[in-house]
């Protein structure tokens, strides 16, 4: 999947707040899932281990340079969510593993399964994300991060997990499944996964094996929309009589401890709304979103020239970022972003979709006021603290200021 959800307070709570940064990685190994996915691993040296550590569910964004459409060189970053749960070795060095789906007329992704190979640099960020299990944690994220080294670690609260994921969604997904398995002998956990066909599933043959793992505790339903199963309720799209169905016969909903909900908008809203008229709580519920469902243009308008024009009506935007001040001056009438404005002064300036969906340029507003475009990243709190979306955000009084420190 391309773009993921998270709210960066979360992200720091679980990860340390660590300033999300590009480090060129190696391709250790491409490896082909499916006729258009792949798997990319990246070899992490010892040196960088402490910046790549993640909880199982979270993202990286990867960054290289393309040629676009006029043949002009052309900056691209993508985010992709992390299929493996995390492990080191023995000289202190560790690995990341994402999945790429070639998305229809996706640049990087076709790129990506084109071409990509073993020996290529790329520049990967620090992972981010919230995707990841609270469940009966109190705090003890940081052992998640070596969960496979070191299972016995993990002794957490057993639980009842249910993810509903679509295509790619499988991707964080699967790392989830798998560690909250090997965390505790009692947790089970039921998997919704919905494809169109039997082609497309991704990480067939892992799943398999996780079956084969825990037979009573893992269970898969495998949803085909465009093939027939044995069991009619298994066939077809996920629409809501389906999910009632399921939710009522092969999951018995009210037993669930955490639901994790990864794919397009429209089923992962469908799932929310679904599950909160059965009186799920919000904060059971985790979910990851992909952009080619929503927001309309997922490129944001990143790159976008604007020239201040001296005689025009400017903002006055400052910003600090890693403890140092930043202004820049943005013409009223272009509409610009605070994010693609201080980009034009700082080019390290964090940010991942530019679509208002990962949550990697948050910053808080300290001074002024903005109004914001879309939000799938952050929460209700974090608004309330005064937290935005870069972005997304526009200045509405003549000076902004904005901390991506905090
Ligand atoms: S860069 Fe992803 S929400 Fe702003």
């Amino acid at each position: 999947m391309t773009v993921v959800r998270q709210t960066a307070a979360e992200t720091a709570a679980a990860t340390g707040r660590r300033r999300a940064s590009f480090h060129p990685l190696t391709v250790d190994e491409v490896r082909r899932l499916t006729d258009d996915a792949i798997e990319v691993k990246f070899g992490v040296p010892a040196g960088l281990s402490g910046q790549f550590d993640y909880l199982p569910g979270q993202y990286v964004a990867l960054r290289t340079t393309l040629p676009d459409e006029q043949g002009e060189p052309h900056e691209i970053r993508r985010s992709y969510s992390i299929c493996a749960e995390p492990r080191s070795f023995a000289d202190g060095s560790s690995e990341i593993r994402v999945a790429i789906k070639k998305d229809l007329g996706g640049l990087f992704s076709t790129w990506a399964n084109a071409e990509l190979k073993s020996g290529d640099v790329l520049d990967v960020m620090s992972p981010m994300g919230a995707f990841v299990s609270k469940h009966g944690r109190d705090g003890k994220e940081q052992n998640l991060m070596n969960s496979m080294n070191h299972p016995e670690d993990l002794a957490g609260e057993p639980g009842s997990f249910v993810a509903i994921a679509a295509g790619s969604g499988i991707t964080p997904v699967i790392a989830i499944a798998r560690t909250l398995l090997a965390a505790h002998p009692d947790t089970r956990f039921d998997l919704v996964y919905a494809n169109k066909a039997a082609m497309d599933v991704m990480f067939l043959e892992e799943l398999a094996d996780l079956k084969d793992k825990y037979p009573s505790r893992l269970a898969l339903h495998h949803v085909l929309s465009r093939e027939q199963r044995i069991a009619p309720l298994l066939s077809g799209r996920i629409d809501a009589g389906k999910l009632q169905a399921l939710l009522g016969t092969a999951i018995q909903a009210d037993q669930v401890d955490e639901w994790f909900l990864c794919g397009p908008f429209e089923l992962v809203q469908l799932c929310r709304d679904t599950l909160a008229a059965r009186g799920v709580k919000p904060e059971h519920i985790r979910f990851e979103l992909f952009t080619s469902g929503k927001p309309d243009r997922p490129e944001g308008n990143i790159g976008r020239p604007v020239v201040p024009d001296e005689s025009k009506e400017t903002y006055k935007i400052t910003f600090k970022l890693d403890g140092l001040q930043g202004e820049v001056a943005s013409p009223t009438h272009a509409r610009e972003s605070i994010l693609n404005a201080a980009l034009r002064v700082r080019p390290d300036v964090p940010f991942a979709c530019a679509g208002g969906v990962c949550g990697t340029c948050r910053a808080k507003v300290v001074a002024g006021a903005v109004t914001m475009d879309e939000n799938y990243a952050l929460e209700q709190d974090e608004l309330d603290k005064g937290y935005v979306l870069t972005c997304q955000s526009h200045p509405t009084t003549p000076e902004v200021s904005v901390d991506f420190d905090v």
